[in-house]
């Protein structure tokens, strides 16, 4: 018996290339507020280019549109190759790409004009709220449905960190955007004061946990081993791995809120689990290197390969640097400080772009009826120029970091303070200017990318693989 249908290649494509156009337009916003911040002018005085709509138009452009449509692209790819079957629910997964889409450009255009819930990574007002919501939720019914009707007899671990991170996302969204309407652009949070701030960082907290990790770990457990020629180091890590982070990231939210008005047991609780944390990250980073073991040369050819396990390393990084930031007397140098802004572009670029972009370049070939992208070589010159740039953003903000919180905390002899506020914006220039060539080096590197990308479509033709008769 045949059942020789094709799988749904097509949205994986259009996800894909609109990957690498978002990423291009997401960090270019990211280098222009990076800009600002060194020549505070660069907003021309026109409103919605001021720095306060510009910088959530940039997080939500680099997490939403370039992070989601990587998730997108990579999960629709992986459940049908790891499940044997065509994507299910026909026109759906259409649906979802048109309606994401039709998200981001909503979000482009009502942030720089000033509409905002004000909640941060929930910055977009209800009626965009509620799309969100509907699209999620045929995502959800798209990629179970395809769990579902698999051919395969187990569900290969990357699909367990996919459906954990669609499943929590619909929660986490649905739970923190209830409000009250009372306009079409105005509404207030259905939450009155410290709970409101509570419900916003268990979400906060989570969209890192579940959007820009556990989706990425799922890129992270079919690539590296595909690229690496290599079954995962250890299964039974990776099912640890799976439900002691899912387990534990639930209740690490109140590390966003150490010192404040929250129940002084909640916010030492945020810093326990927080602590706790750094075991199951480490576990996913330490499978994820250790599944190259006996194949170390490939990295010095393979710079795809490069991108992965250098992403890991970030990983593991950031995830160790994030525990230790949730110990209350470390928060309380950290916080409002860049070095905050040091960790997230840590986790951001360091890992959620790196394995992004590694696992694109892996794929596109695929898509397109290639062996391999146009030139590996600019893979490999696009690997160290974004190396260099994510080291040089890091390291500046570390600096910058440390030393405003030592500064603002410094007092004389009789108690007042040492410096004013303004000293210690002086002093950061120099770091802010590395950041900003650091950024621009990262987003030079997409560009790079693009070009690639642009050559490999041009040279090839969109081919979708047949589905296998029987698993
Ligand atoms: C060329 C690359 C990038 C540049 C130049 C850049 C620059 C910036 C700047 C200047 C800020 C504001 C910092 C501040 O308020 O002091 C920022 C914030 C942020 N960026 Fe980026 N960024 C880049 C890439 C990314 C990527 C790829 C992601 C996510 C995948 C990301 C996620 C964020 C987040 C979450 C924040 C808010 C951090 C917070 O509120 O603590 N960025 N970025
Ligand atoms: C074990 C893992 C991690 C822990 C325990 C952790 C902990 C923390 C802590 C304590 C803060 C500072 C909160 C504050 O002072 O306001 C923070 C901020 C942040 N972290 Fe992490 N982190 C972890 C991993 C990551 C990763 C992998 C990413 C990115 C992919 C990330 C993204 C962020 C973002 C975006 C913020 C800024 C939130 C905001 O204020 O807007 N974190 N994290």
């Amino acid at each position: 018996m045949s059942t020789q249908s094709a799988y749904n290649y097509k949205v994986v494509r259009q996800f894909t290339i609109m990957t690498v156009i978002w990423g291009i337009v997401g960090m270019l916003v990211g280098v222009i507020i990076a800009a600002q911040l060194v020549w505070p002018s660069l907003n021309f005085d026109i409103p919605w280019l001021t720095y306060s709509r510009l910088r959530p138009l940039h997080t939500n452009a680099v997490i939403f549109a370039f992070g989601g449509s990587a998730l997108f692209a990579t999960s629709y790819y992986v459940v049908q190759r790891t499940c044997q079957t065509r994507l299910f629910g026909g026109g759906l997964a259409a649906f979802t790409f048109w309606g994401w889409q039709l998200i981001i450009v909503l979000a482009a255009i009502t942030l720089p004009l000033g509409y905002t819930s004000g909640k941060e990574y929930a910055e977009l007002e209800w009626p965009i709220d509620i799309l969100i919501a509907v699209v999620w939720v045929a995502y959800a019914v798209v990629f179970f449905g395809t769990i579902v009707m698999r051919k395969t007899p187990h569900i290969y671990v990357a699909n367990w960190f996919y459906g954990a991170f669609i499943l929590t996302v619909a929660v986490l969204h649905i739970v923190n955007s209830a409000a009250l309407p009372v306009g079409m652009l105005k509404s207030y949070s259905a939450y009155p004061g410290t709970m409101d701030a509570m419900v916003q960082w268990w979400y906060g907290h989570n969209a890192v946990g579940f959007f820009l990790t556990a989706g990425f770990l799922g890129i992270m457990y079919y690539f590296v081993p595909k690229q690496a020629g290599r079954p995962v180091y250890s299964y039974r890590l990776s099912v640890v791995h799976f439900w002691a982070l899912i387990s534990v990231y639930m209740w690490a939210g109140p590390h966003h809120l150490q010192y404040t008005a929250l129940p002084d047991w909640a916010q030492s609780l945020g810093m326990i689990f927080s602590l706790i944390l750094l075991a199951p990250s480490w576990g996913g980073m330490i499978n994820g290197i250790m599944t190259l073991s006996g194949a170390w040369h490939k990295l010095r050819t393979d710079p795809i390969l490069k991108f992965l396990i250098v992403s890991l390393s970030f990983y593991g990084m950031s995830t160790f640097e994030g525990p230790m930031m949730s110990i209350k007397t470390v928060n309380a140098l950290s916080h409002y400080t860049d070095w905050t802004i040091g960790h997230v572009h840590g986790g951001a670029l360091g890992w959620v772009a790196m394995v992004t972009i590694g696992a694109v370049y892996a794929l596109l070939p695929k898509l397109f009826g290639r062996d391999e992208m146009h030139s590996v070589k600019l893979i490999d010159t696009h690997f160290w120029i974004a190396t260099i740039g994510v080291v040089l953003y890091i390291a500046s903000m570390w600096i910058a970091g440390v030393m405003q919180g030592l500064m603002w905390r410094a007092v004389n002899d009789d108690g007042t303070l040492t410096y004013s506020f303004v000293e210690s914006l002086e002093e950061m220039y120099p770091y802010l200017t590395v950041r900003l060539l650091g950024g621009l080096l990262f987003f030079i590197g997409m560009l790079l990318m693009a070009y690639n990308v642009w050559k490999t479509i041009a040279a090839g033709k969109a081919v979708d693989d047949t589905v296998p008769a029987s698993a």
